[in-house]
């Protein structure tokens, strides 16, 4: 399937996002979406949370991945770390983040539980090109599951904050997210210019997981003029 490619100038791109999913939200109030969590979304939730919340009052929120075992007080910690840059702020009828208190498997099923029938499905790009925490290695049929981070992962949770680089992760698997009614994949920043090129015109691959989301139906790239510098089409 062809994504439709969306592409903003830097200044442009939280608003027009933001934009775009409160229309979402409009046309579908009790709409069942996954976010994640990282520096691609920030801006795109500092514009929702100082827009109306009034939209998401009837909403559900699941959070998209978490590392394992970080407090609840750490910088990086992914459940925290959503509510303080949006939930808090929009607060929707729910928000199902990954509870880790008992069993780890338990979670895990739990929170797969959680993702099916998700209406839209909104992720980031990994440097990597992971989706979530699925690293490469991951395939189109990968599970909601615990994970071993990669390395440029661990890193980035350090640059998130993290006191101790996690090693393990929690994440929706791509599976899952391919059964989401609607997938968008936000990508900002030069960095992530050469990784994207590898995702929707490279081979799909098991190296660069987010080359198999473009086996969905309904995929939106909302990225920002440098992400997109390296595309040719
Ligand atoms: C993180 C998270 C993902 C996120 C991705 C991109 O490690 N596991 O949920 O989408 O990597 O992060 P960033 O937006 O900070 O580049």
């Amino acid at each position: 399937m062809t994504p439709t490619l969306h592409v903003f100038s830097a200044a442009a791109w939280a608003d027009a996002v933001a934009a775009a999913l409160i229309d979402r939200l409009l046309a579908q109030p009790r709409l069942r979406l996954c976010l994640p969590t990282g520096e691609t979304p920030a801006p795109l939730y500092a514009a929702l949370a100082s827009a109306d919340a009034g939209v998401w009052s009837q909403a559900t929120v699941v959070l998209l991945d978490d590392y394992v075992g970080l407090s609840a007080d750490d910088p990086a910690a992914g459940g925290p770390r959503l509510r303080r840059e949006i939930v808090d702020h929009v607060r929707p009828a729910a928000f199902i983040e990954i509870d880790q208190s008992g069993d780890l498997d338990a979670a895990v099923r739990r929170h797969d539980e959680a993702a099916r029938d998700l209406d839209l499905a909104i992720v980031g790009l990994g440097l990597n090109g992971h989706i979530g925490f699925n690293e490469p290695g991951s395939t189109a049929a990968s599970p909601t599951r615990v994970v071993d981070l990669h390395r440029r992962s661990r890193e980035a949770a350090a640059g998130y904050g993290a006191e101790e680089a996690p090693e393990r992760g929690i994440t929706i698997g791509l599976a899952r997210l391919l059964e989401a009614r609607e997938l968008w994949l936000l990508v900002t920043g030069a960095r992530k210019a050469e990784i994207l090129r590898a995702a929707l015109e490279g081979p799909e691959t098991p190296d660069v997981p987010a080359s198999f989301l473009r086996r969905h139906p309904n995929l939106r790239v909302m990225a920002d003029d440098a992400a997109a510098s390296l595309l040719t089409t």
